[in-house]
């Protein structure tokens, strides 16, 4: 028997409580994980209160992300002890996740947790943090060095902004953070950023080539933020794109790709093959000292998950949401 946030859908309702659950309800797995800490992101946020079509099978347990120790594995790929550490693979949404102190999983789809790391600061790092990671590996791997110029992070005060600016700082690199909260500069400055602007100046309609200022930009909006970026990204740089904040249409021209030879890079987290996600969380452990996870996260417990994925969507939330699963 083990604790679990169980999400159900009828006609009339839709309904996540905790409770307790029997070893049975977990399919589809040959490597059975006891799990210590989770997170919230939005992706759960969602899938829990019901705002979104996250989950695809009911019933679910969602957690797109989870960090625990391996109790059993037919595969032989881990033994009994490991700690591992799993993000998305349809885990939370199609295959039951990690707001649970069991999961059930394929043993393809973890990965060892570093060991610079514990679960929880794992956690307090999650599915936002290590795709910040991808979007940063991706600016490198376009020769985008900290000398080539400024980057511009969107969605700053967000999970995946956040943890932009501070591995992009880190680095070496020159950040300016676009936010609709320019009250939080102060977290933003602290973070790393050198300049922080209004999203109001990137979110309107503008023209399809707007001065050259970005030699790269992570954003996790999308819609007009995204195409305005393209527009004012120097000649050969290069735009991650890995979020749909404002939202998922790009109402833009081909101007700044065929006219400057920028290049659009789609950035996803969820199936990313091993070899990266191995390399984005060394890289995470490496560059994240223990200081700034423990300012940037909150223990919460499984019980106040449900309240605080209300609170989330709510917008009251600053920061990462860790849970601890005992
Ligand atoms: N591709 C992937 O694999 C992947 C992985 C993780 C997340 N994502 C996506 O990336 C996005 C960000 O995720 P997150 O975890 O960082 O979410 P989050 O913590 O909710 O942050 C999103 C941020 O976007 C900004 N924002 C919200 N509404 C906006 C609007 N209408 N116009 C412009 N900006 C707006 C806000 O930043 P300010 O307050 O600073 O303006 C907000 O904090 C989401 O769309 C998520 O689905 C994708």
């Amino acid at each position: 028997m083990f604790k679990g946030i169980l999400v159900d859908k009828t006609e009339q309702d839709y309904n996540a409580e905790v409770k307790t659950l029997e070893e049975d309800v977990l399919i589809n797995g040959d490597t059975l994980v006891r799990v210590s800490y989770s997170t919230l992101n939005y992706k759960d946020a969602l899938a829990i209160t019901g705002k979104s079509p996250v989950i695809r099978k009911f019933t679910m347990i969602p957690g797109i992300d989870l960090a625990g120790t391996v109790e059993t594995c037919s595969t032989g790929k881990f033994n009994p002890g490991d700690e591992v550490l799993l993000n998305g693979f349809g885990v939370g949404e199609i295959q039951s996740g990690g707001l649970a102190q069991k999961a059930l999983l394929k043993s393809d789809w973890l990965i060892p947790l570093p060991s610079a790391l514990s679960a929880k600061q794992a956690m307090a790092i999650g599915t936002a943090g290590y795709t910040a990671m991808l979007c940063v590996m991706a600016l490198e791997q376009h020769g985008i060095k900290p000398e080539v110029g400024e980057i511009l992070v969107t969605g700053a005060n967000g999970g995946v902004g956040s943890f932009a600016i501070a591995i992009l700082a880190k680095l070496g690199y020159t950040v300016v953070a676009s936010t609709g909260r320019v009250e939080e500069s102060e977290y933003l400055k602290n973070l790393g950023a050198t300049e922080v602007m209004d999203r109001s100046q990137l979110s309107q309609p503008g023209r399809p080539l707007a001065k050259e200022r970005w030699a790269g930009v992570i954003d996790s909006v999308g819609s007009h933020t995204l195409v305005n970026a393209c527009a004012s990204t120097q000649y050969g740089g290069m735009v991650a794109a890995c979020g749909l904040a404002q939202g998922m249409d790009l109402p833009g021209t081909v101007a700044p790709f065929i006219l400057r030879g920028i290049t659009l890079a789609g950035i996803d987290s969820v199936m990313r093959p091993i070899a990266d996600r191995v390399e984005a969380w060394d890289r995470l452990a490496n560059l994240l000292d223990a200081d700034t996870l423990d300012k940037a996260s909150k223990e919460i417990s499984l019980t106040q998950a449900i309240d605080a994925a209300h609170d989330l969507i709510a917008g009251k939330i600053q920061g990462r949401i860790v849970i601890k699963m005992d």
